[in-house]
């Protein structure tokens, strides 16, 4: 089933003149650009002699595989062989294709299905004109995605891995929060912490109050709601989608997608502070074992803390998800 959901693979600005390569579900994929700027995803291997398409180069409309020079119109089809200049490749002669589309800054690619992108994980706070955009990553990390959306929504974490930043072990305590269902997924509000710097725009701590809506498999939205004295910022809905490249069952790369209202902090700044928060995450979620999620509620020990995490296990579950969980 993972196959038929849309999968980020790349940061849309990191897709240039040059092909890409990126892995999906274990498959590998070249992502190139044509003429008009068009992104495209296809299998990373000539339908001639296996070579990597993503060695070759882009050349207009068409990407020129690095071995013997085919050269394949954005359909997938070889429209030339450069050793017999006289020959018309047949329609037999052709790349495979997954669909692609562009949002919220990343590419996003299919394995399986159409290149429809209605039901694309929604990030709401894209849409909200006012707020500043960024996107933060890749970060590489050998674990499984459900490992890392599930360290997202764990609040619980925050006073050992961020102390200081997120959180302090004085203030260790997670007030009661709601989960509750929505028709793709489920959310958990009124998630309450105490953070020493919460974001790189704070300049003192506070009380801060969060929700995370799961509606896709392996991403998270972080909408945050605004401090009460904050009254300039007040209708503004800072949000941080986390949006998951399951690479392999134990390894993932992840972008963060900050939304948020614009400030004297640079995109720079704004970025190194989540680069300083993930590499806090990142030995402790690649310590995890098993790297994939256990779904046997039995495996793991749970608390009413836990609460977003364990309705998160029963929804990989309701969905048939098989990759990256055990
Ligand atoms: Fe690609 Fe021969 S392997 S052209
Ligand atoms: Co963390």
């Amino acid at each position: 089933m993972e196959k038929t959901l849309w999968h980020p693979v790349a940061a849309s600005a990191d897709l240039a003149q040059q092909p890409l390569a990126a892995t999906l579900l274990e498959q590998p994929v070249v992502l190139w650009r044509d003429a008009a700027g068009t992104a495209h995803a296809w299998a990373d291997q000539c339908p001639h002699r296996g070579a990597r398409l993503s060695l070759g180069r882009v050349c207009g409309d068409r990407l020129e595989c690095p071995y013997h020079g085919w050269q394949f119109a954005a359909s997938g089809q070889c429209v030339h062989v450069p050793a017999l200049p006289d020959f018309s490749p047949p329609a037999t002669h052709v790349v495979r294709r997954f669909a692609a589309c562009e949002r919220y800054g990343l590419v996003w690619v299919r394995l399986q299905g159409s290149a429809d992108p209605h039901d694309l994980v929604p990030f709401a706070a894209e849409a909200d004109s006012r707020l500043r955009k960024i996107i933060c990553g890749p970060f590489d990390v050998a674990t499984s995605a459900p490992r890392l959306v599930e360290n997202f929504l764990d609040m619980a974490h925050f006073a050992f891995v961020h102390e200081g930043w997120l959180g302090s072990r004085g203030a260790a305590s997670i007030d009661d929060y709601r989960v509750d269902s929505t028709p793709n997924g489920f959310v958990a509000t009124q998630c309450k912490a105490w953070q020493p710097q919460s974001s790189a725009h704070a300049t003192a701590p506070a009380q801060v109050e969060y929700s995370y809506t799961v509606e896709a498999p392996y991403a998270a939205v972080l909408t945050k709601v605004p401090e009460a004295s904050s009254v300039a910022l007040a209708d503004y809905r800072e949000a941080i989608g986390m949006f998951i490249c399951p690479v392999g069952p134990e390894q993932s790369r992840v972008w963060f997608r900050l939304a948020g209202p614009d400030g004297p902090a640079s995109d720079d700044k704004l970025r190194a502070f989540q680069q300083t928060i993930f590499a806090q995450d990142q030995p402790v979620l690649e310590s995890q074992s098993p790297k994939r999620l256990p779904l046997d509620p039995r495996a793991e020990l749970h608390t009413a803390a836990d609460k977003a995490s364990a309705a998160y296990r029963r929804y990989l579950k309701h969905l048939g998800i098989t990759f990256g969980v055990c």
